[in-house]
């Protein structure tokens, strides 16, 4: 079986400069989104250090400041533009951008 098409969620809910989960699976949410300007960035929630959820609470992703993505297990440090960790354990490696569409507002995604 392929990906699956389904709605994550309304641009309107992804705060500017900001980070929210989506796609909630338990404890955890798989996806986390973020804008920045006029783009949208999506990626799992899945650091490539330990592949677990980023997060230590629900939809906090962000470093003080809100400038960083970052894993709260081992404090790695990734763009938001472009998933690159560029600081700690998995220096070097990548979060995998989730596939995405907004057609009338609405957040869709292959996962
Ligand atoms: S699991 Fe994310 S930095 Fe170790």
């Amino acid at each position: 079986m392929g990906p699956r098409r389904i709605k994550l969620g309304v641009l309107a809910d992804v705060p500017e400069g900001g980070a929210v989960g989506l796609a909630p699976s338990g404890n955890d949410d798989k996806v986390i989104a973020l804008k920045r300007g006029d783009k949208l960035f999506l990626w799992e929630n899945d650091c490539p250090h330990n592949h677990r959820p980023l997060e230590l609470k629900r939809h906090h992703f962000l470093s003080p400041g809100g400038a960083h993505i970052t894993c709260f297990a081992h404090s790695a440090h990734f763009s938001p533009e472009t998933g690159l960790c560029f600081a700690g354990p998995c220096a070097g490696q990548s979060l995998t951008a989730v596939p995405f569409s907004v057609i009338d507002g609405e957040i869709w995604a292959e996962i």
